[in-house]
């Protein structure tokens, strides 16, 4: 049995998604969550900074006792696994291809969207994992770079977030799609205003589900009747984080600790 947290992090809320998620399927298990609010957003950042930022969040997580990371974050996931699984030494589970595993069970005409950030989607991370398991595949995808600032704003049912979605997934629709993969944990907040731009005949995949199903296998249970702890840690304790966040995993997200990561955390 092993009494070790499970580590999630992310550029911001966007991970709590994933975070409650684990936290339905794992009542038992203490879980710690990083929140990198100081450096939010990821998306545009050049992929050498994100790379930065992600191992110096999971060594913070395995400083506080993680027996696992969970990088809840796809422009992480995209382009900073390889880093993560070299140097940390803890089991690494990524995002992306948990969410690429039930595009494709969803799919029936093989023609698969995939909206998220620019790092991500400029990575084509999602392109190539699709591919690699089904060549039949066809995979349109789009950057969304002003879905996260609405998400963190709590824009979630504003006519503003309506004619946004509905421009960057205008391409998409032409293209046919019969299944919508979120790249972004970010974008289940605002997954009712995206359902109704997209319309009943698309699937949308929200990985946070599949992430869970994959931790599934990793994890021995505790076996234990009480229930596991949470603590959430940010790189800028904001008003946002607790009330976004709490909107996510319909409770007071808390305790929150604020913490400073030294640049020292990264070792090339
Ligand atoms: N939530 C993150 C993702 O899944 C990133 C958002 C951002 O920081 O740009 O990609």
């Amino acid at each position: 049995m092993n009494k070790k947290p499970i580590g999630i992090f992310d550029s911001g809320v966007g991970g709590l998604t994933v975070y409650k998620e684990i936290r339905e399927q794992f009542p038992n298990e203490d879980i710690i969550y990083f929140g990198d609010t100081a450096r939010v957003p990821y998306g545009p950042k050049s992929k050498n900074n994100v790379i930065k930022y992600s191992i110096q969040n999971a060594r913070f997580l395995i400083q506080q006792g993680a027996k696992i990371i969970i990088v809840a974050c796809n422009t992480s996931s995209s382009v900073a696994l390889p880093a993560l699984r070299e140097l940390v030494e803890v089991p690494v589970i990524g995002v992306i291809q948990p969410g690429v595993r039930s595009a494709i069970k969803h799919t029936i005409n093989k023609k698969i969207g995939v909206i998220g950030t620019e790092g991500t989607i400029k990575s084509e991370a999602y392109q190539k994992a699709i591919q690699n398991l089904d060549k039949s595949c066809e995979v349109f995808s789009a950057a969304c770079p002003m879905l996260v600032p609405l998400a963190e704003e709590g824009w979630i049912d504003h006519e503003v977030t309506h004619l946004i979605i509905a421009e960057y997934l205008s391409v998409l629709l032409q293209k046919k799609i019969d299944t919508l993969v979120l790249g972004c944990t970010h974008y289940p907040i605002l997954k009712s205003a995206i359902k109704k731009i997209v319309g009943d005949n698309v699937n949308l995949v929200d990985s946070a589900i599949e992430v869970a199903k994959q931790l599934e296998e990793k994890i021995i249970h505790r076996g234990e009747s009480q229930k596991g702890s949470s603590k959430f840690f940010v790189s800028d304790k904001t008003e946002k984080f607790k009330t976004i966040g709490k909107s996510i995993i319909g409770e007071n997200v808390s305790p929150i600790q604020n913490v400073k990561l030294g640049e020292s955390w990264y070792l090339t």
